[in-house]
């Protein structure tokens, strides 16, 4: 197993280009299955992710070409239904196969992803809406087992809780049912916008693009032509490198990114003392002479994103003084504290709110990821820890970020890739 040898202590500089958006690629590689001819996907960044949905389209019967950073899927083809254990243990974004194999095919027969390092993560809601919309759905042997013989048909759904793949499913799943689909509470992330808009390009009447209640025009089943794509700029990838350059106090220029996506994490580290220059597909980061301590509480977009959050972390153990997080959305999204207390740090728990001393001395230690994103945080208290971190089961950091190490190496960081 590989992991990260990391010595602390490197000034970063220069400039690094940030990949497509694996959270908006991934329903992008779904919504595939609503298409007949090719579907051209460019700007996929290259991570297991990508992979391991291109993989699944393929067991379900799709062909695909993958020629630098596009992929051509075509799923004319498809005609198995059943997205299998295991495929959607490695990857809980399989889900989001459900809604489009059910409008398409009138049945199918997907893995519960189960409970995962951060959660328990249900997909009740996603199963209750697709119930609203006509369809039957039993949960046998660990799968779920859902069927509209008659096709799925146009409902008014009011999701509980804000959902990002749960929204994502449904407009799916409503762009070939019969009929108009209300959603009321929808999610707004940039990644479900980008779907709605390129649904909506392409044949899918779709009201309130962007807002928290989205009106669909399904299809009733005539399959859609959507010749090529190209997927958004990775918002958590380049929050995460904003990270590196905040915690390093370095002047680093991230290119191809959308600010606009960036609004509320550029605020928190404009908060710590940053400042940025801010071109039309680049940003620039540069040092803060003193690092204030923050406050953040994780929400919907356009709130703070829980994706970040043990970036930050990482980043408010160098502040002047005491922060606190909370993280609002997942019920375990701390594994990362025990890990970053190994290097020195001292983050005190309460429920959800974590209490992070500043002005930290980190040094080095042997670490595990315990998820994707807490990955990264490991990672980010390296680049400042004394000494040599090695940074374990790196195959979390392989699933969503585009050879981490090489770009980081390119930046200034002493960080190797290695073999157990
Ligand atoms: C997506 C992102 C993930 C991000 C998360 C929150 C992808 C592939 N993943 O995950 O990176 O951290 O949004 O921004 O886009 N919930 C339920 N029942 C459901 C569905 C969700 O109770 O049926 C709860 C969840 O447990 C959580 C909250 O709703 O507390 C938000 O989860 P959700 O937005 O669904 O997360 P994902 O779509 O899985």
């Amino acid at each position: 197993m590989d992991y990260l040898e990391i010595e602390g202590g490197a000034k970063l500089s220069g400039e690094v280009e940030i990949a497509g958006a694996k959270n908006a690629a991934l329903p992008l590689l779904a919504m595939s299955i609503l298409c007949k001819g090719d579907i051209k996907i460019c700007n996929l960044p290259p991570v297991h992710d990508i992979k391991t949905m291109l993989l699944l389209l393929e067991n379900l019967g799709a062909s695909y070409s993958y020629d630098e950073d596009c992929a051509t899927i075509n799923t004319d083809k498809l005609d198995k239904t059943e997205a299998k254990y295991d495929i959607v243990r490695k990857m809980r974004a399989s889900i989001l196969t459900l809604g489009p194999l059910l409008a398409r095919f009138g049945h199918c027969e997907v893995s519960l992803p189960g409970g995962c390092a951060i959660g328990q993560r249900p997909i009740d809601l996603h199963l209750k809406a697709l119930e609203l919309m006509g369809a039957q759905i039993e949960i046998k042997q660990g799968y779920v087992h859902a069927s509209a013989p008659d096709g799925l048909k146009g409902a008014t759904i009011i999701f509980d809780k804000v959902t990002v793949t749960g929204t994502e499913n449904i407009v799916m799943a409503a762009a070939l049912a019969k009929g108009e689909t209300k959603i009321i509470n929808a999610a707004k992330e940039p990644e479900v916008v980008q779907l709605c808009e390129i649904l909506n390009d392409h044949g899918i009447l779709i009201k309130g693009i962007g807002s928290d209640e989205l009106i669909i025009h399904g299809r009733d089943r005539a399959l859609l032509q959507i010749p090529e794509i190209t997927v958004i700029p990775d918002r958590i990838e380049a929050g995460s490198y904003l990270c590196a350059g905040a915690i390093t106090n370095s002047t680093l220029t991230l290119n191809r990114v959308n600010h606009s996506h960036l609004i509320s994490i550029i605020l928190k580290l404009q908060e710590m003392g940053y400042n940025f220059d801010l071109h039309e597909e680049s940003i620039t980061i540069k040092p803060s002479p003193k690092i204030t301590p923050i406050q953040i509480a994780t929400t919907e977009y356009p709130g703070f994103p829980t994706d970040m959050q043990a970036q930050f972390m990482a980043l408010a153990l160098m502040a002047d003084g005491t922060s606190i997080i909370e993280e609002r959305l997942f019920e375990n999204r701390f594994m990362h504290v025990s890990e970053l207390s190994r290097m020195g740090a001292k983050i005190s728990l309460n429920n959800s709110i974590a209490t992070v001393e500043g002005n930290a001395q980190l040094f080095g230690a042997d670490v595990m990821a315990t998820d994707l994103r807490a990955s990264f945080a490991l990672v980010l208290a390296a680049l400042v820890a004394e000494g040599t971190t090695r940074v374990h089961r790196i195959y979390h950091l392989d699933r969503g970020y585009d050879r981490m190490e090489v770009k980081l190496a390119k930046l200034g960081a002493k960080i190797k890739r290695l073999s157990e």
